[in-house]
């Protein structure tokens, strides 16, 4: 290992403004990421290297990078969308290669940048996960969910066809809620949204951590939404998680492309 990833990894593992790394009891990290490395099945080419990371339980953490840098790769790897190899990933100190994949994915919800809504009402839609459990979620429960991601109760009975972009993405959060998972991954979830949008899913991401203890890992090309609402930012370059900091010490970060990021964005 050269010495420049030797840092690194010290670096992550001994000393990250006291939020992420092993000195922490294990408990305190609700994900832990272990030497995930992932390659590519057509090419072979690694597509992560070695990553290491803490998730604090009740934290949001940002991950920021540039496209194809390993991002959603990173986030499907933590509820097995991407399977990753036997003690590389554990929830609560648990291998999550040896946990139930269905009730896996139910604790660790994800909400896709551009999720897929099935026909049928917006209703329907939130009570499909229980559904699939064999519980019908009541009326007033279905109006929960949907002000827990910010639309109106109203919203209900509406065909999900006529939705907007955003009004979609909210209900695919309330959906995801449904499931009542003690952590949310989130692959950009603002990106197709105007910013009036962008600030209600924004509020709502950290009612959950407030009210709830949700743990958020939320992927962002906006490291000004980052500075926002994030605890902690994990910057991933190239498959290598080169930093792992708090947000508004961005500007002092050791990579230039943590500064670039900061310059650039929106
Ligand atoms: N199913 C797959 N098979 C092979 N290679 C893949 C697969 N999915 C992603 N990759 C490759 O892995 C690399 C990382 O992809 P990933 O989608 O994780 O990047 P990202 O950081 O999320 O990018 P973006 O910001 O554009 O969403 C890319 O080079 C991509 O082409
Ligand atoms: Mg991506």
């Amino acid at each position: 290992m050269g010495s420049v990833e030797q840092g690194i990894r010290e670096h992550l593992l001994v000393d990250v403004d006291g939020v992420a790394g092993e000195k922490l009891p294990t408990k305190a990290a609700k994900l832990q990421v272990r030497n995930l490395t992932k390659r590519s099945e057509t090419t072979g080419e690694p597509i992560l290297r070695e990553v290491n990371l803490d998730i604090p339980e009740g934290a949001i953490v940002g991950v920021i990078g540039p496209s194809g840098s390993g991002k959603s790769t990173l986030l499907r790897s933590l509820n097995r969308l991407w399977e990753p190899s036997p003690g590389a990933v554990f929830l609560d100190g648990q291998d999550i290669c040896g946990l139930d994949v269905i009730s896996l994915r139910r604790k660790v919800g994800m909400l896709f940048q551009l999720p897929a809504l099935f026909d049928g009402t917006v209703a329907d839609n939130v009570r499909f996960g229980p559904q699939l459990r064999g519980k019908k979620l009541a009326e007033a429960e279905v109006q929960k969910l949907l002000s827990l991601a910010d639309l109106d109760p109203a919203f209900a009975s509406k065909p999900v066809t006529g939705l907007s972009v955003g009004e979609g993405q909210r209900v695919a959060l309330a959906r995801t809620l449904a499931n009542d998972p003690e952590v949310l991954l989130l692959d950009e979830p603002t990106s197709a949204l105007d910013p009036i949008s962008t600030q209600n899913i924004e509020e709502a991401i950290v009612r959950l951590k407030k009210s709830r203890g949700m743990t958020i890992v939320m992927v962002s090309h906006s490291v000004k939404q980052i500075q926002r609402i994030a605890d902690v930012v994990c910057l991933v370059v190239g498959g290598v998680v080169v930093e792992v900091l708090d947000p508004s010490r961005l500007s002092q970060a050791e990579h230039p492309m943590a500064r670039r990021f900061l310059e650039l964005s929106t």
